[in-house]
């Protein structure tokens, strides 16, 4: 069956500029095992941009997501405020976070605008809200 084009979506000049981080962050993904890259970049309140990258390990479960490991570089150093993330993966439609990274998102910015894209150029909009909109809250 042919491929459905989809209609290209027009970013703005930050959003095209936290896509590029992404993308060149996926490059550096530590991926020997899955060989999926994934390079994720956090803007927080501030305007600054905190990247992150899949660490795989030879032990398998030590594996921490892209998404997470911007999360850790952000609150690591003290912000915790966010606006926009950007995911980066070679999957068509472009992946989105898997659910213990949007959990994690959650606690920090429950409705985190979020670009998910592939180098081919394809980009998709979405918000944290519509691909977790249930998540877990600690009980009182
Ligand atoms: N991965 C991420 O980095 N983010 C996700 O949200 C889903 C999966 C990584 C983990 C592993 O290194 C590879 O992708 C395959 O699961």
């Amino acid at each position: 069956m042919p491929k459905k084009a989809k209609k290209a979506i027009r970013l703005s000049a930050a959003e095209q500029h936290l896509l590029d981080r992404a993308m060149a962050a996926q490059q550096q993904a530590y991926a020997p095992y899955s060989r999926f890259q994934v390079g994720a970049a956090l803007q927080s309140e501030n305007g600054e941009i905190f990247i992150g990258v899949n660490l795989e390990n030879a032990s398998y479960g030590a594996t921490v997501c892209a998404e997470r490991n911007a999360v850790a570089q952000a609150v690591s150093q003290g912000q915790r405020k966010f606006v926009q993330l950007a995911v980066v993966t070679s999957a068509s439609p472009p992946a989105p976070p898997c659910g213990m990274c949007l959990q994690v998102l959650v606690e920090f910015c429950p409705d985190l605008r979020i670009l998910l894209a592939n180098p081919e150029g394809e980009v998709e909009r979405t918000r944290l809200s519509r691909l977790l909109p249930r998540s877990f809250v600690h009980p009182k």
